[in-house]
């Protein structure tokens, strides 16, 4: 099987799973008990917390979420509900995971205001765009690192230059597709809070953190004990925590690897340009592990089954929205027609992944467009 789905999830490190395993059934205690047990687990947790701290080279607080979802939920609404006092207007993209945007929903139907700044063809916006939205009552931005759909990287360090010289507006990044990945600067001053997901980087399911400034207040969500600083009441999943730091671990070690993407993404797309029927939705200048594209006429949900029926995984549009058979917000946000927008197919490489991959890719693709070339008309 030729798994190209990881941007969807990714298959467990064996280490990574181990390390949880063996946490889970020796280190069982509940990190707030008094007794040795306790302590010991207590122990590891804080442990972990400072792993992740020196394999990001960051001074943050680190807090373990259930995943990207939480850590998105706890930064946006966490700071809009500490800061409404100061001002109720919130910016952030149209492209964001809905796991953004749909929080940004929430809080407009309970009288925040939220600006979503349009992006270019590219799925990009720019940090000129940020400064021209801040109105006197901004209180958070929250801008994406690396779309999941496209792959388009954000500028998020010039965007934290700017807010540097805004010290009232916070500002949250969602990392779940660029860690290990593309740089992304942890320490910096003008960052706030960063989202990460452990299942994206071969960690487990139910894993992740939000990295916030230690001086960043955030009005906590659930409510109970005084776990994760108070912002994540309820018993630590101290096993959970282990397994994530092996991950990040992993991922981190592994960005010197990434680079080769860019030459197996240029064979990808050599490929996809001989087909006229081939939308490519990804420019060169997006992440190299996302490669969106729309083959028009087809169904991509059929085009799907084509490929699995050949053993090469793919999807169309992201996960999280990929059984509706709407077109993709994100596409129709960069300009792109109904058409294109909703035959999208989406190809997220690992970066383990090698040339004899894609090579067998553009077999199977050429197969595939064979057999429906008369579909296709
Ligand atoms: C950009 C982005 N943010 C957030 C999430 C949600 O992460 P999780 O599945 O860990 O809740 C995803 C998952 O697809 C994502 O791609």
């Amino acid at each position: 099987m030729i798994y190209l789905d990881n941007s969807a999830t990714t298959k467990p490190y064996k280490e990574v799973l181990d390390s949880y395993q063996t946490v889970a059934m020796d280190f069982f205690g509940n990190p707030s008990s008094v007794h040795g047990l306790g302590g010991e687990a207590e122990l590891i947790l804080k442990k972990a917390k400072s792993q992740i701290k020196t394999m990001l080279n960051t001074e943050h607080d680190i807090i373990f979420t259930s995943g990207g979802t939480e850590s998105n939920n706890l930064a946006i609404k966490g700071i809009a509900h500490e800061l409404r006092d100061r001002g109720n207007h919130i910016i952030t993209t149209t492209v964001e995971h809905p796991s953004v945007l749909e929080v940004c929903r929430h809080l407009e139907q309970n009288g925040f205001s939220v600006t979503y700044l349009p992006v270019n063809e590219n799925g990009k916006i720019t940090v000129d765009q940020v400064n021209a939205a801040i109105q006197k009552d901004t209180i958070l931005v929250s801008v994406m690192h690396v779309n999941n759909e496209i792959g388009a990287i954000q500028p998020i360090e010039e965007i934290a230059d700017l807010l540097i010289s805004h010290p009232r507006i916070r500002f949250h990044t969602d990392h779940v597709q660029g860690l290990g990945k593309i740089n992304l600067p942890y320490n910096h001053g003008g960052i706030d809070a960063i989202t990460i997901s452990g299942h994206k980087i071969h960690g487990l399911k139910g894993t992740g953190c939000l990295l916030k400034k230690k001086n960043l207040v955030l009005q906590t969500l659930s409510h109970g004990g005084s776990q994760e600083f108070g912002y994540r009441a309820g018993t630590e999943n101290v096993a959970g925590a282990v397994s994530l730091a092996k991950a990040i671990r992993y991922a981190v070690e592994e960005q010197k690897n990434y680079q080769h993407l860019a030459k197996l993404k240029d064979l990808l797309i050599e490929e996809l340009l001989t087909y006229g029927r081939i939308h490519i939705n990804s420019d060169e200048d997006c992440a190299d592990h996302i490669i969106n594209f729309s083959i028009t006429g087809v169904k991509p949900e059929v085009m799907i089954h084509a490929f699995e029926e050949k053993d090469v995984i793919l999807s169309t549009k992201s996960a999280c929205s990929s059984k509706n058979e709407d077109a993709s917000y994100v596409l129709l946000a960069c300009g792109r027609d109904d058409d294109v927008a909703s035959s999208a197919i989406r190809l997220s490489m690992d970066v383990n992944q090698d040339r004899q991959d894609i090579v067998e890719f553009n077999k199977v693709l050429k197969d595939v467009m064979e057999q429906y070339k008369d579909v296709m008309g």
